[in-house]
């Protein structure tokens, strides 16, 4: 019996914090007209100082699963791909199962920079087609805006913060995910980095002077790379799903750069009415910019049950990927009021129960230690 991945459940969020180009040129020497032109990019969000990485997924993550039948009791994994998370440890996917209250799953973060959505959703796709689970969370995070140097024009302009979450079932109907590709280049690691914060670069004074925990690019030569990687990986993806590429009925690229989305469009022949593109108003959010961009597209009925999709994406490692999915849920399910109680209900126990468990470990700890001292 052959078994299937399918994506049922999809949400995103977004902080309401809007920073526009015009906003930047008051911080550093840009304009409008330059960013517009050589990125696509008009606005993105920036998350509020309440708002982490993973507030935003387990924003996400809450829609995602309010698209299904399952409780968060059911979830049996959670990953959450990021490049910002909350912590180096914890795993920022081990903060939303515990507010989610999925108490039955696993958890970890995937470190594949923008490329992460699409490795995370192959390696839980590939778990559940190979029977070892029925179900998973993948979401895709980021609050970049805390990782950027605000003085550096080169990079500052081209970030978001967004999350989008996915969430995937096993089925015997055939369709769902059909194939990947995951490549990787170390050899040019250092063309997009953040240097200092891990074991290299311990976090010290001149760290922080030098402004090495932000973002540093190569922009040009990333550049070069992405529109390289692009049409290739989505070629490869096409070919090892047994499709064409006219059997193709939309792509959603990573949105780092519509000049980038443009060039690799070109590559393979497709025209830009089949690519989607939302980067004018979200900037580069990593690994949220697929998911978010999927979700819009279902707002604005671009993607039926029955359509091949491509999600391509490239990213800092060097890494990229690309996967082909059959999409074969209907395009929005009205969630009814009850649903929606319920699941704010069980939030709230969530809550509840992660206060209780604190609670007990620092009882246990304030016992353990009493009767230790005893002995
Ligand atoms: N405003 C005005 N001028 C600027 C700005 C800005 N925000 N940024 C750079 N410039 C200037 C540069 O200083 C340079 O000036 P100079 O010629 O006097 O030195 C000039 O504009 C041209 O700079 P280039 O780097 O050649 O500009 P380019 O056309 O390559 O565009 C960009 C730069 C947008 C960064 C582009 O290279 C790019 O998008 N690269 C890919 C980046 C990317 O996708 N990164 C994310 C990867 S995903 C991840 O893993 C996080």
């Amino acid at each position: 019996m052959m078994r299937y991945a399918h994506v049922t459940g999809w949400g995103m969020a977004v902080p309401e914090n809007v920073l526009t180009n015009h906003d930047l040129e008051q911080i550093v020497d840009t304009n409008d007209e330059w960013i517009i032109s050589r990125t696509g990019i008009k606005e993105r969000r920036i998350a509020a100082k309440d708002e982490t990485t993973s507030s935003l997924a387990l924003d996400a993550a809450r829609r995602a699963l309010s698209q299904t039948d399952l409780n968060p009791g059911d979830i049996q994994l959670i990953i959450v791909a990021t490049a910002s998370p909350d912590f180096i440890f914890p795993a920022t996917a081990c903060l939303v199962q515990d507010q989610l209250g999925a108490v039955n799953a696993g958890a970890f973060d995937l470190s594949a920079a923008c490329t992460g959505f699409v490795y995370a959703l192959n390696m839980a796709a590939q778990s559940i087609r190979s029977g070892s689970l029925d179900n998973a969370l993948v979401i895709g995070a980021e609050t970049l805006s805390r990782f950027v140097n605000w003085e550096d024009r080169n990079t500052c302009v081209l970030f978001g913060d967004g999350a989008g979450a996915f969430v995937l079932q096993a089925s015997e109907k055939p369709g769902g995910l059909l194939s990947c590709v995951m490549r990787s280049d170390g050899s040019g690691g250092d063309l997009l980095s953040v240097p200092a914060g891990g074991s290299v670069l311990p976090a010290t004074h001149e760290t922080v002077d030098q402004n090495l925990h932000t973002i540093q690019m190569n922009g040009r030569e990333v550049f070069r790379f992405a529109t390289r990687v692009m049409a290739s990986a989505t070629k490869e993806a096409v070919d090892k799903a047994g499709l064409k590429l006219e059997d193709i009925n939309l792509i959603i690229p990573h949105q780092a750069n519509s000049r980038i989305i443009e060039a690799a469009a070109r590559g393979i022949r497709m025209p830009m009415t089949q690519i989607v593109m939302n980067i004018e108003r979200y900037g580069n959010t990593s690994t949220a910019s697929i998911p978010i961009a999927i979700c819009e597209a279902l707002e604005d009925n671009r993607i039926k049950p029955g359509d091949n999709l491509v999600l391509v994406a490239f990213g800092g490692g060097l890494t990229w990927g690309a996967l082909v999915l059959e999409w074969t849920e209907p395009e929005i399910r009205p969630i009814s009021i009850w649903s929606r109680r319920r699941r704010k209900l069980l939030l709230l126990l969530a809550r509840l129960r992660s206060f209780g468990l604190r609670l007990l470990r620092k009882l246990e700890g304030f016992i353990w230690g009493a009767s230790s001292q005893e002995e």
